[in-house]
């Protein structure tokens, strides 16, 4: 239960209705906004490195006349200096909202159940719900609409591919996923996703409308990253697996991009590439999310 009942929590895109989504996604492609947040600020807790999030969430905050207040891992040092609870009661008082960026999921569950303002996951060990946010949003502006189109994702069966299995099935998109044994998503997500699943990336690739990658080691596995190299192999998207899409297929990437790894420099630079304009989209997504919780 969180301290106030009607407090809206995003810890995964199903978080919110399919009716919420999309308006979540209509307000993200506003280019005027009122300032919702004027004279508030939005905490943004950060247990590891980024780039895009962070950015792009404090100036979406920026952008709605909030003051974003950013906190590294080494000030905040959430459940050793003090349980992430204690630090979510207090940070309560202080913001609007108080988005984190954590290791084990379960510390924002804890700080969601006492908070009494929206709690905003930006990547945890098993959902990165924003970015689905700002993936759907490159693919809506790209498509005009979503529903009945397809997308391969190839590789590990990671916090962004969860987000996008979930984020796919709302909005009735048929995700198809490629993962070497070891490395898929959890088949309890997969079945409540109706995502499908195979072991090889030229079957999942097969006329899809889109393709998608991510590193083969997250944020906290580098010490796995020699042996992911190896089960990965046969693995990256390069102009060959590519040429298996849909002609007018788009290649999609959270970033960062490891050319030569998981994709080839030729996709990721490449014509069929999106990627830019998808990092953008981070921060009208966010945007969006303010929006729509603050409006
Ligand atoms: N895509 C993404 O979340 O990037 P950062 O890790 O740089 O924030
Ligand atoms: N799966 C990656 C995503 C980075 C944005 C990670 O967790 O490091």
């Amino acid at each position: 239960m969180s301290a106030s009942a009607s407090v809206h929590h995003f810890l995964e895109v199903d978080d919110l209705s399919v009716d919420d989504l999309n308006t979540v996604l209509a307000l993200a492609q506003r280019r005027d906004w009122p300032q919702v947040l004027l004279g508030r600020g939005v905490a943004l807790l950060f247990e590891k490195p980024s780039l895009r999030t962070r950015n792009s969430s404090e100036m979406a905050v920026f952008e709605l006349g909030g003051h974003p207040v950013t906190l590294k891992a080494d000030e905040i040092d959430l459940d050793r200096r003090e349980p992430a609870a204690d630090v979510a009661r207090v940070l309560s008082g202080y913001y609007a909202a108080m988005c984190a960026r954590v290791f084990d999921h379960g510390t924002l569950r804890n700080m969601a159940e006492v908070a009494d303002v929206p709690v905003i996951n930006l990547l945890s060990d098993t959902a990165h719900p924003c970015q689905a946010l700002a993936d759907l949003l490159t693919l809506l502006e790209r498509w005009g609409t979503l529903e009945g189109r397809s997308i391969a994702y190839v590789g590990d069966g990671n916090n962004v591919c969860n987000s996008l299995l979930v984020a796919g099935a709302m909005v009735g998109m048929e995700v198809r996923v490629a993962s070497p044994a070891g490395f898929a998503p959890d088949p309890v997500l997969v079945a409540r996703t109706n995502g499908v699943v195979v072991d090889d990336p030229a079957v999942a690739v097969e006329g899809a409308d889109a393709v998608y990658t991510d590193v083969w080691a997250s944020m906290g596995k580098e010490d796995e990253a020699e042996a992911r190299r190896q089960a990965f192999a046969g693995f990256t998207v390069d102009e060959a697996l590519m040429a298996r899409a849909a002609p007018d297929a788009v290649f999609l990437h959270c970033l960062p991009a490891h050319r030569g790894e998981e994709v080839s420099a030729g996709v990721v630079d490449g014509p069929q590439s999106v990627v830019w304009r998808q990092a953008h989209n981070r921060m009208h997504a966010f945007r969006g999310l303010l929006l729509w919780l603050f409006s």
